[in-house]
């Protein structure tokens, strides 16, 4: 498919990068630009030489929000008919993990976005905001629910409805990111990550990522049984056999990703 919004590349090995390329707005994130990075994550998915992706900006924004422009003419009704956070939903659906690498804005669905991924690595100047506020709206694509889900309700009252900016040693403070790494390295330091994860055993981090989610869905009782399940499950594959015998033998293990 021909990508106008984005730029894919590989940054390293089973490592799936998605770059939003509207500099001039900021990254805004309007329709089609969802359903772009969409479109290419699932395509990341299915893909099995790809292990971990990451999604990023450039060095001035990750993304400073949703499209203002695209949204200031719309009725409700059109929204609802349009559905603009379809993409946004489905995205949920990814099995591999995502890293978001946030330099500069993450604003709004910016911040949004940033948290739908699985980790984000910020750049020591990055800023996040929940600014909708100051527009007379909220934020709509999660960010009242995966924020106070991440940092809780006192803070998420203050960041939204304030709408002021926070920095990323503030966001690293508050648990919502992952690491801080100097400026000038804000994508290596992402691309450092997403490498590690990258060599280790697949199906076993596939299983991780979906258990940790699973604990925002699930009451603690049926969280454990659904982590303990999927404990033995991984105990019939080639990876899990391999890892336990290289201990045992002390050497470095061989994955095979089955
Ligand atoms: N949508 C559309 N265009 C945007 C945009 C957005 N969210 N953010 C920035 N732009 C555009 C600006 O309009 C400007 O375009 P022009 O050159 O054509 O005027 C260009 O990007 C550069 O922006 P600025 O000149 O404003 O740059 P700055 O450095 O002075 O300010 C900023 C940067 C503080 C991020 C400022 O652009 C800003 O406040 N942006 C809007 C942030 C915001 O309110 N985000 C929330 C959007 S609503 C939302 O996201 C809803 C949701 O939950 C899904």
């Amino acid at each position: 498919m021909q990508y106008d919004n984005i730029i894919l590349s590989s940054p390293a090995d089973g490592v799936g990068a998605v770059q939003l390329n509207r500099p001039k707005v900021l990254n805004a994130l309007n329709t089609k630009t969802m359903s772009e990075i969409l479109h290419a994550m699932q395509a990341y998915d299915a893909d099995p030489n790809i292990r971990c992706m990451i999604l990023h900006g450039d060095e001035r924004a990750f993304a400073a929000g949703a499209d203002i422009r695209e949204m200031s003419d719309a009725t409700a009704v059109q929204m609802m008919v349009r559905n603009p956070f379809s993409a946004w939903e489905d995205m949920r659906g990814i099995k591999k993990p995502i890293i978001a690498a946030v330099s500069g804005f993450a604003l709004g669905g910016g911040c949004e976005l940033a948290m739908l991924c699985d980790m984000i690595v910020a750049s020591e100047t990055a800023q996040f905001g929940q600014p909708e506020i100051k527009l007379g709206l909220i934020p709509g694509a999660g960010g009242t629910q995966r924020m106070t889900k991440a940092i809780g309700k006192a803070r998420t009252m203050d960041i939204v409805l304030t709408g002021r900016n926070f920095t990323a040693q503030e966001a690293f403070d508050l648990g919502l990111v992952s690491r801080i790494v100097p400026a000038a390295e804000w994508l290596e330091g992402a691309i450092k990550m997403a490498k590690e994860i990258a060599s280790m055993p697949a199906i076993a981090v596939r299983e991780g990522k979906e258990a940790i989610l699973k604990s925002f869905d699930l009451s603690i009782e049926m969280g454990l049984e659904f982590e303990r399940k999927n404990f033995y499950l991984l105990l019939t594959t080639d990876d899990a056999h391999e890892g336990m015998k290289a201990f045992m033998e002390k050497r470095m293990p061989v994955w095979k990703g089955q």
